[in-house]
């Protein structure tokens, strides 16, 4: 049975939703499933915009079948070859074999790399490229690295519609509801969409602001990524997040205490650093064991909070694996200008602290380390209560600076 949703005049959702599917990338964990986002414009001519993952073709190959009508496909548009768009491009091949393919130079690349049969059906467009497929005309926009070399927007200047890409997507299965305004995605979706885009596309800022830059000459009146919802409302929202998140300037100014604790010392001193703070009136403040919180949340709470306090023990003379592995996937994503705490804690050689300093000034851009820091032997005592509370006085200060 068909399950297609229509999203405005002559365009259609035929994607399919993921609840079966643990870790996106095989790397997220995607408790709310994920969504796969295709689009058919159903105009003189049939224009698909990108296919589905395989886990959900059969659906949408019966979603397809049915807006088609009895019509064939006349073009597919690629706006992205990741396999979680491009995987079912063979199967509509097969199905609909006059199909013209509308993509990059790289896009074809990669499906020849990919072993797809695409020759004799290729039609290559670059930035500023339009196609007429009768009301409606398609505008192709380059948007590399958002998220891979090849990917695309394409904007149909006739409505005002952008297909995105992975832009503005979001992990999430929609479960029947396709349009922001209908969730409420300050409070059911926002969480996952800064997952989302942190460790997906969050290295590639300076790329996402390039695409931002172009998109604001563009009078958009509708935003269709190729993950979770479609933006018809409010587009100022997301935009305004995607800008943040893209120049790496904190949401909120708040504090994400993050700690690395075998025997529950270390996590003490964490627990009594946020009673600390927030007795002092920064009620903004998440504590995450790093053993036990994907180090993706730790990622998209990394993007979220203005400043960030490391507690570590040491292990084996060096940062605690976990801990190391969170400030790997920080350097990797591009992380920067995040104000940083540091609690190191050791029984015999405490050096987490020095090593996590020398990290995040080495390693990382724009990390300022709050010079108090504390430093501890097996458990936090009452001789750590000055260095606690300059940690404390340190990090209001900045906060108030930041007002
Ligand atoms: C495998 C292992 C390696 C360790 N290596 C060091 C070390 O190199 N230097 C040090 O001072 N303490 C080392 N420790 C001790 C812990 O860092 C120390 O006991 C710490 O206080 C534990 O804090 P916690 O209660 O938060 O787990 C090590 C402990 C383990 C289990
Ligand atoms: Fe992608
Ligand atoms: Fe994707």
């Amino acid at each position: 049975m068909h399950c297609v949703r229509n999203v405005c005049d002559d365009l259609y959702w035929i994607g399919g939703n993921d609840h079966r599917l643990a870790l996106f990338e095989n790397i997220h964990p995607i408790p709310r499933g994920v969504s796969y986002n295709s689009y058919l414009l159903m105009d003189e001519k049939t224009v698909l915009f990108d296919t589905v993952d395989w886990d959900v073709c059969r659906q949408f190959l019966e979603n397809m079948e049915y807006v088609l009508n009895g019509r064939t496909l006349d073009y597919m548009i690629i706006n992205h070859m990741e396999p979680d768009h491009g995987a079912s491009i063979e199967e509509v091949l097969l199905r609909y074999p006059d199909v013209k393919i509308i993509s990059t130079e790289k896009s074809f690349l990669l499906m020849h790399q990919f072993g797809f049969d695409v020759d004799g059906r290729m039609i290559e467009v670059k930035e500023g490229d339009t196609m007429n497929f009768g009301k409606h005309t398609i505008a192709f926009v380059e948007a590399p690295m958002v998220h891979w070399p090849e990917a695309m927007v394409s904007f149909d200047t006739t409505n005002g519609v952008l297909f995105s890409a992975d832009a503005f997507g979001s992990f999430g299965a929609l479960d029947g509801k396709l349009f922001n305004d209908e969730v409420n995605f300050d409070r059911d979706w926002l969480d996952d969409a800064r997952r989302y885009y942190t460790n997906i596309v969050g290295k590639y800022g300076p790329h996402v602001q390039h695409l931002l830059k172009k998109a604001a000459t563009l009078d958009i009146k509708m935003i269709c990524p190729l993950h979770g919802p479609v933006w018809r409302t409010d587009l100022g929202y997301i935009l305004d997040k995607y800008h943040k998140w893209s120049t790496y300037e904190p949401e909120e100014q708040g504090v994400m205490i993050a700690y690395a604790s075998m025997y529950g010392n270390t996590e003490s001193a964490a627990q009594v650093l946020a009673a600390k703070l927030v007795e002092k009136g920064v009620h903004n403040v998440v504590v995450h064991d790093v053993s036990n919180t994907h180090v993706s949340q730790l990622i998209a709470d990394t993007f979220k909070y203005s400043h960030i306090v490391l507690a570590s023990v040491t292990y084996n003379l060096g940062i605690y694996p976990v801990m190391h592995d969170y400030l790997l996937h920080a350097k990797a994503l591009n992380v920067q200008k995040r104000i940083v705490g540091l609690i190191e804690n050791g029984s015999w050689a405490p050096k987490s602290g020095s090593l996590m300093k020398a990290f995040l000034d080495d390693e990382m851009k724009q990390m300022s380390v709050l010079n108090s820091e504390v430093s501890m032997v097996s458990a936090l005592r009452d001789t750590n209560e000055n260095e606690m509370d300059g940690l404390v006085e340190g990090i209001l200060d900045s906060l108030k600076k930041n007002n």
